[in-house]
């Protein structure tokens, strides 16, 4: 069998509200990601994974869907999304949509008619058990904190949610909703898109509900339970008919059983797997950082448990995570390129969120006026009713918010950031004037350029997609380093995460003089046992065998 295009692919999330405004309604929308196609092929991406663009009460900003085949109108329609869809593939750019198929909005036109009555044709769509106002079907805990269940005065009976009471979960059980799922999974492939990024799709079984979940798990009951196995088996013999990539937000699956998901050779029921686990954090609620230590362990760890068997999704931001380079850097455009070199070059297929090849930071918010995000503002207000200062509650809430990665993308200097000329749904980071698309071309040493120098060089060198990965410095709390090797070449990266300078001795073995600086974010020196790195150093050294 030949290598797998998305082997040694590069991709591009795109969050689509927060993209490009071409209408000045200061909502991003699918005309912006085609204008800003040529841009995307200028940074050498081979494929965008786009967030949810169907029609949607927007309560958790599209991830609540009430129509899974039709576009929101907010974004554009579906003849705009096909005109993407075409010119995206005339530059050799492939696209991926998210695939929500855990729950629905409760505006979807099944729920709207599963909460009728019992008899609903539709009721077993979703799940439902007896309950009272004030005595729920069990005491499971949803992500948001509060109650898996919201009661419904219609039928006295609550339904069943992991997420917000307005995304209401599908009951997967039912073999006649499963297959109203796969005929809209075909629907869209048959349509031409190259694959999905399958949202949440570990929570899609749930345990039975007497379960009581242990104290410290109390996701257990829907974290890849087990029967996921037939419904992922039956989306995989869908996948398999068409030359695709998909990509599972897959909590819950360990990187012991990860090979078991996403080896063709074993189940293989989806190609590769975004873990959460990596993003560890440290230091007292509302000031937390990265533990780098333990975010080395993990990356280390789903490395060589998908060495031989399965393969990684890597990434650093997303839509759901704060920026990257405030909370592992120091904002400064030293540390935006060495965060990046430190997980471009692992094995897998490497992802970058809008505004992460710019550097782009934190949001300075100020007032829960200016926060969106349903999530944190249900945290918020959790800890204002019980007695929290205010202030101290939003200081918690929008440290590590998501909010921060969903400000508009940073296109030009301009106070609206060339982003809209209307209001933008959500305010525009300040430091646009200097952190910027415009500006970044322009400058030889900008993140932006670091970034097209840094996928170029991914891409020339096969190394980086088949090579082993050995780890070492394994100790040092600051630094990673790693090695990809195959029987030609080997590369070695290191980057200092500390705010200090270090010096770290290097294996003996490894010396020789044939290595070669191939990419850093400073001034080239040579590989030597007793080496000193900068605050933010990073390098990334070549040595053919
Ligand atoms: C995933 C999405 C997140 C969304 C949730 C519910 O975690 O990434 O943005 O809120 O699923 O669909
Ligand atoms: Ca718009």
């Amino acid at each position: 069998m030949s290598r797998p295009w998305w082997k040694n692919a590069v991709g591009y999330q795109v969050y689509p509200r927060s993209f490009k405004d071409t209408n000045n309604d200061g909502v991003g929308d699918i005309a912006g990601i085609i204008e800003k196609l040529p841009y995307l092929k200028s940074l050498g991406v081979d494929f965008i994974w786009i967030n949810p663009i169907y029609k949607s009460p927007n309560v958790d900003n599209g991830y609540d869907i009430s129509d899974y085949e039709d576009v929101q109108p907010e974004f554009g329609s579906l003849n705009d999304f096909k005109i993407l869809l075409d010119k995206a593939h005339d530059i050799g750019i492939k696209v991926i949509l998210d695939l929500v198929v855990n729950h629905t909005s409760d505006q979807h036109p099944w729920f709207i008619e599963s909460k009728k009555s019992k008899d609903n044709p539709y009721r077993d769509y979703y799940m439902w058990a007896d309950a009272t106002p004030d005595k729920m079907p069990n005491d499971w805990t949803s992500f948001t904190g509060n109650s898996t269940w919201t009661y419904d005065e219609t039928t006295k009976q609550a339904y069943f949610h992991v997420f917000a009471p307005q995304q209401p979960d599908l009951n997967w059980r039912n073999p006649k909703l499963r297959q109203e799922i796969y005929k809209m999974i075909r629907w869209w492939l048959d349509l031409g898109i190259d694959g999905f990024r399958m949202d949440a799709i570990s929570h899609i079984q749930k345990a039975p509900f007497d379960y009581e979940p242990p104290k410290d798990d109390p996701w257990k009951p829907f974290m890849n339970v087990k029967g996921i196995d037939d419904y992922m088996a039956e989306m995989r013999d869908i996948f398999n008919q068409y030359d695709i990539m998909t990509v599972g937000e897959a909590s819950g699956v360990s990187s012991k059983q990860a090979p078991e998901w996403t080896d063709p050779n074993k189940k293989g029921y989806i190609n590769m797997i975004f873990e959460w686990e990596h993003n560890a954090r440290e230091g007292e609620e509302g000031h937390e950082r990265i533990n780098v230590d333990e975010m080395k362990q993990v990356l280390s760890r789903w490395q060589k448990d998908q060495e031989n068997s399965g393969w990684n999704a890597l990434y650093f931001e997303n839509h759901d995570n704060p920026r990257i380079n405030t909370i592992l850097g120091n904002e400064t455009k030293k540390s935006a390129k060495a965060i990046a070199m430190s997980y471009f070059f692992l094995k897998g297929t490497p992802f970058i969120y809008q505004g992460q090849e710019l550097g782009m930071t934190n949001y300075p918010f100020k007032s829960i006026d200016e926060v969106d995000d349903d999530e944190s503002q249900i945290r918020y207000h959790n800890m204002v009713n019980s007695g929290k200062d205010p202030k101290e509650a939003l200081q918690i809430i929008t440290h590590w918010t998501r909010d921060h990665s969903r400000t508009p993308m940073q296109w030009t200097s301009d106070i609206k950031a060339g982003f809209t000329e209307g209001t933008p749904w959500m305010k525009i980071n300040q430091n646009t004037k200097t952190i910027n698309v415009e500006s970044e071309m322009a400058d030889p040493d900008s993140v932006l350029n670091f970034y097209k120098k840094m996928i170029a060089f991914r891409k020339s060198e096969p190394t980086f997609i088949e090579g082993n990965y050995d780890w070492f410095l394994q100790s040092d709390p600051d630094v990673y380093a790693y090695l990809r090797t195959d029987d030609k070449k080997q590369f070695l990266v290191i980057v200092n995460f500390s705010k200090q300078k270090k010096i770290v001795t290097l294996p003996k073995e490894l010396m020789n003089d044939k290595w070669q600086v191939k990419l850093t974010n400073t001034t080239e020196k040579n590989l030597t046992e007793q080496f000193e790195m900068e605050p933010y150093d990073g390098f990334v050294y070549e040595c053919e065998n």
